[in-house]
């Protein structure tokens, strides 16, 4: 019956769609005062270079995560113990992260980027499978210092034009993430050598 329901609403909504509201809600809307424009001292221009550039950063961060969250469910092996907990702390930590940079995004005026799909489109990290031939914990460790170096190159490309355009705050969020996953890199490259 509720599937029938939700049939019949679509079917109208599409048809006319010009005119939704009712009268109470355009009076409403009409009556409420409206946002006033951005002017936090930076150009729109400006916003939207390092909004473009934090999207990227924000995919890159994104897929690192998931990836670091996949292998600490993945991983088999001697090192099991080790990587499990390692790979938990680093998870854990990015994933608080991303909520800082998508919010930057925010505060400059744009949307953050939110779906797989558009990660997909915008990362520089190529995605692992996790269900079928799940790598060896070599593999995995290789995989997480080049992805931790993908998200640091990311980082310096985008704190370039945060510079140019005085944007401090995003100076100062992409200086913290380029610390810890230079750390990280480091941290992972020495379980290899
Ligand atoms: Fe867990």
């Amino acid at each position: 019956m509720a599937k029938s329901k939700t049939k019949g609403t679509a079917t109208k909504g599409s048809k006319a769609k010009t005119s939704t509201a009712t009268p109470a809600a355009l009076k409403l809307a009409a009556a409420a005062p409206s946002a006033p424009r951005i002017d936090i001292g930076l150009d729109l221009a400006d916003r939207k270079k390092i909004a473009d550039g934090l999207s990227r950063f924000l995919a890159d961060s994104y897929t690192l995560y998931l990836k670091t969250h996949n292998f600490h469910w993945n991983v088999t092996g001697p090192m099991f113990n080790a990587l499990h907990t390692m790979f938990e702390a680093q998870y854990t930590e990015q994933w608080t992260a991303l909520d800082e940079i998508a919010e930057r995004i925010r505060a400059l005026g744009f949307n953050a980027p939110g779906s797989y799909r558009e990660f997909v489109a915008l990362s520089s990290i190529a995605e692992e499978p996790g269900l079928t031939n799940s790598a060896d914990w070599h593999e995995m460790v290789r995989q997480l210092v080049v992805g931790n170096e993908a998200v640091c190159r990311t980082a310096r490309k985008v704190l370039d034009i945060a510079d140019d355009a005085d944007d401090a705050p995003t100076e100062d969020l992409l200086t913290q993430r380029l610390q810890t996953h230079e750390k990280y890199a480091w941290m992972l490259r020495s379980l290899l050598q």
